[in-house]
């Protein structure tokens, strides 16, 4: 859950459902592969023929945050079964920690995460009440003082919580598990409400990596979504983050808002480099107003379509790779000295709920309600219902209500799938022989990728498979090829995802 990829957790539990349609079949206008290499193509070719574009941009795919996804997790999974689970785990095993705070203090319009708004700070210190709560029991049931490389707070808002808080919460952390010294520490933040007393109280507390909602710098497109926030006030909560000594920055930033133009995404990109961050997550925003509501607060009229959200993309990749970073999967780019962009190179980036990460641990524990964590064995995820999640953990008692039991079939599909979103690139004959299949077993998906292959968003070496960087962006289309469930939500209609696009 590093900062980079920050709590689209719940964004991204939706983001799976949704039919995502038939591959196109048809095989006009492939797209060209560029002359001569580069890191990323520039705007005018990365927007490919607008027949074949038209024809992407009504699929409807995954994220693959995780795989399988979060809609298909299911009941079979309970708090029982989590507690079994935990009291499993080999206690040298390092574990990463995810602590979910659903609250913010006014909801953005393009907001897909699992948050709520609230006036008072009443109900923020009755959860942070029930979070030290599900610790304190987790820490019981596993089998000794776990060591944790990762710690992230995602939201929602953390900046949310009261520096004390903040502070005590910490402790209770550190009393519960072995922080190791090189754990990377991260925080999500809003600039907007973020005080020095904030950022003092993350400095002591060990935080060493933040992530800040950007989105735009335009004032008219953040007028459009209930988010004014002045140039000046990301730069002051950058300036403040920086004298305390956290230095790693990832920003957000958003394309395909209302009112946005390529030109204006440019220039929030090339605004952005001017704070010095070193990670930047590019995000196309997820229309998904059936599922949440607010968002039907967006004029869609004033909605970029497929075509210029693809510009608006290469855009802002263009501007961040002309400045020297590097891009990281579907949508993250960083500086070539990152962690992330070191773990890429090495062919070890991971792919997790929170988007791209280097943190290689097999174990995620997730606190709060709606947090998902992954266990050797499969997938839990905490009641996302306030009510729901209290009543359990007053209680006593775990909060799990479901998750997924990982078959053989899912943990070679996951490797596959995370190793196509992480790469670009895999070779599915190593996959095959990792989890002891014949190389035959992907004989259907292969006859399957020969229409997309003739499109050119995917290439095809005997079985090894390669995103061109022209179709970075549909690398989730040909993850979805070697998705079984999919076809599952398509027919029974319980999945509605994002745009591919
Ligand atoms: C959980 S938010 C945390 C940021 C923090 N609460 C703030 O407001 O600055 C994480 C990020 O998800 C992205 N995001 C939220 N809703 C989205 C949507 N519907 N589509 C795409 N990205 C979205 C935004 O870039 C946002 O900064």
């Amino acid at each position: 859950m590093r900062v980079q990829g920050r709590a689209l957790q719940n964004q991204d539990n939706s983001d799976m459902v949704a039919p995502m349609g038939q591959c196109p079949t048809t095989h006009k206008a492939p797209v060209q592969p560029p002359q001569t290499p580069r890191l990323y193509p520039r705007e005018q070719d990365v927007f490919m023929n607008p027949e074949l574009l038209a024809r992407y941009d009504g699929i409807r795919v995954p994220r693959y945050t995780s795989y399988p996804t979060a809609p298909h997790f299911n009941g079979a999974v309970d708090a029982g079964q989590y507690r079994q689970w935990l009291s499993g785990l080999a206690v040298d095993t390092p574990v990463s920690l995810y602590l979910h705070i659903p609250f913010c203090e006014s909801m953005c319009w393009y907001c897909g995460c699992h948050t709520k708004v609230v006036a008072r700070y009443q109900p923020v210190a009755e959860y942070l009440e029930q979070l030290r709560r599900e610790i304190d029991l987790v820490a019981t049931l596993v089998p000794g003082r776990l060591r944790v490389g990762h710690l992230h707070w995602g939201g929602g808002t953390p900046n949310m919580v009261a520096p004390d808080d903040f502070s005590a919460v910490m402790a209770t952390l550190r009393s519960r598990f072995e922080l190791t010294g090189d754990a990377e520490i991260a925080v999500e933040i809003d600039p907007r409400t973020l005080t020095p007393g904030h950022v003092r109280a993350m400095a002591g507390a060990g935080v060493n990596r933040a992530s800040l909602g950007v989105q735009d710098f335009d004032p008219a497109v953040q007028r459009a979504v209930n988010r004014l926030q002045p140039y000046e006030t990301t730069a002051g909560a950058v300036a403040w983050l920086h004298a305390a000594g956290i230095t790693a920055l990832n920003f957000d930033l958003m394309y395909g808002l209302p009112g946005q133009t390529v030109a204006g995404c440019r220039d929030t990109a090339e605004r952005a480099l001017g704070l010095r961050p070193d990670r930047l997550a590019v995000f196309g925003y997820a229309h998904v107003p059936w599922m949440k509501t607010h968002q039907r607060r967006i004029d869609e009229a004033a909605l970029p379509d497929g075509p210029t959200r693809w510009r608006q993309f290469a855009a802002i990749a263009g501007a961040l790779t002309g400045a020297g970073f590097e891009p990281i999967g579907l949508d993250h780019f960083a500086a070539p000295g990152d962690e992330l962009a070191v773990a890429r190179r090495a062919g070890r980036l991971r792919r997790n709920f929170q988007g791209y990460t280097p943190d290689a641990s097999p174990v995620l524990i997730g606190f709060g309600a709606s947090a998902i964590g992954a266990l050797p064995q499969g997938y839990v995820q905490n009641a996302p219902d306030f009510h729901r999640y209290a009543e359990a953990v007053t209680a006593g008692g775990l909060a799990v209500t479901r998750g997924l039991v990982l078959s053989a079939d899912d943990r070679l599909r996951r490797d596959l799938i995370e190793r196509l979103m992480s790469d670009l690139a895999v070779d599915l004959g190593q996959v095959a022989a990792r989890h002891g299949v014949e190389t035959g077993h992907f004989d259907d998906e292969l006859e399957k990728l020969e229409a997309l292959a003739a499109d050119g968003v995917v290439q095809r070496d005997g079985l090894r498979l390669t995103i061109p960087e022209a179709a970075r962006p549909l690398v989730r289309v040909v993850a979805a090829v070697f998705d079984p469930y999919l076809a599952t939500s398509q027919q029974n209609g319980t999945a509605r995802h994002s745009r591919a696009v």
